[in-house]
């Protein structure tokens, strides 16, 4: 179930449908403001994770905020290094002690590191960790079928949230379609398609933009939210920020959303889940 704003997942808890993707925003100032805009913008959901090396920026700037924090929902990340069932207690706690906060709204697995072996028996952790209430809900990211099916197959219970690469150059189409079909909500990193990628060049965005009177951009999260997905736009500029989330007094076509879905091209800007096993 679902509405425009908010998704219910499947431990009942709701996720904004939109949030402020924090990716490579330096931790202090940078962070602090970008997180401080998008919370003035309208925005409740961050996204961060213990890689980025920002989450003590992110949790001054809730703080700072003066939102209260049960209005908020925070999602942070466990790094491929504290994969293992005695590893991800102590990540956590070093999470929510550099948030400054007393529980995660959603946490994440960052990524399978399929060559390891280790994501089962982090994910039963998680689902430990979950029932004592430090997590309100449990997911994972960059995950592929095969290693939600191993999942499914070896726990007592599935990710609420999978969140991988998605725009549209790189639209996921089969592994939506299996998160759909086991109640998993699809969440979109990249969703503009990442500071590589030229998707917001794109002319078909360009003459849908034209028509609607807005920016590629908020074309683009559009196609997200009517696609169903959760999306974290990642930007540092407040006016960027603002735009990004005055996306819901609009509705793109369906030959808008046609258009779009033919630029697929299966082809990723970031690592390959398979084969990405840094740590
Ligand atoms: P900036 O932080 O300077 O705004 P993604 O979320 O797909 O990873 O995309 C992030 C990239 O897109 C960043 O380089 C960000 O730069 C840029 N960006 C974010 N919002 C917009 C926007 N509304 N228009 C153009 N570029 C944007």
């Amino acid at each position: 179930m679902s509405d425009k704003t908010h998704v219910t997942l499947n431990d009942s808890n709701s996720i904004p449908r939109l949030g402020l993707g924090v990716w490579k925003a330096s931790d202090g100032n940078e962070v602090e403001a970008a997180v401080l805009a998008a919370i003035q913008a309208g925005y409740r959901l961050i996204d961060t994770a213990m890689v980025y090396q920002n989450e003590r920026g992110v949790g001054n700037a809730i703080r700072k905020s003066g939102v209260d924090r049960s209005e908020l929902f925070i999602t942070t990340k466990l790094w491929n290094s504290d994969h293992g069932t005695d590893n991800v207690r102590p990540a956590l706690e070093a999470s929510l002690d550099r948030l400054g906060l007393d529980y995660i709204d959603l946490y994440l697995i960052h990524w399978p590191t399929p060559g390891r072996g280790l994501y089962i028996e982090t994910w039963k952790e998680l689902i430990k960790l979950q029932s004592e209430g430090l997590i309100k809900s449990i997911g994972v990211s960059n995950f592929q079928i095969e290693h939600l099916e191993e999942l499914k197959k070896n726990t007592s219970a599935m990710p609420a949230v999978n969140q991988v690469e998605l725009h549209p150059y790189f639209q996921q189409r089969e592994l939506r379609e299996y998160c759909k079909q086991n109640d998993i909500a699809v969440e979109s990193w990249s969703p503009l398609g990442g500071s590589k990628a030229s998707v917001l060049e794109d002319t078909v965005l360009t003459e849908i933009a034209k028509t609607h009177g807005k920016t590629q951009a908020q074309v683009v999260l559009r196609w997200h939210i009517q696609n169903d997905l959760i999306v974290i736009p990642k930007s540092t500029n407040a006016e960027r920020i603002k735009q990004n989330f005055d996306v819901f007094d609009f509705d793109l076509t369906s030959q808008d959303m046609v258009q779009i879905n033919k630029l697929n091209t299966d082809q990723r800007s970031g690592p390959n889940p398979d084969t990405m096993n840094l740590h």
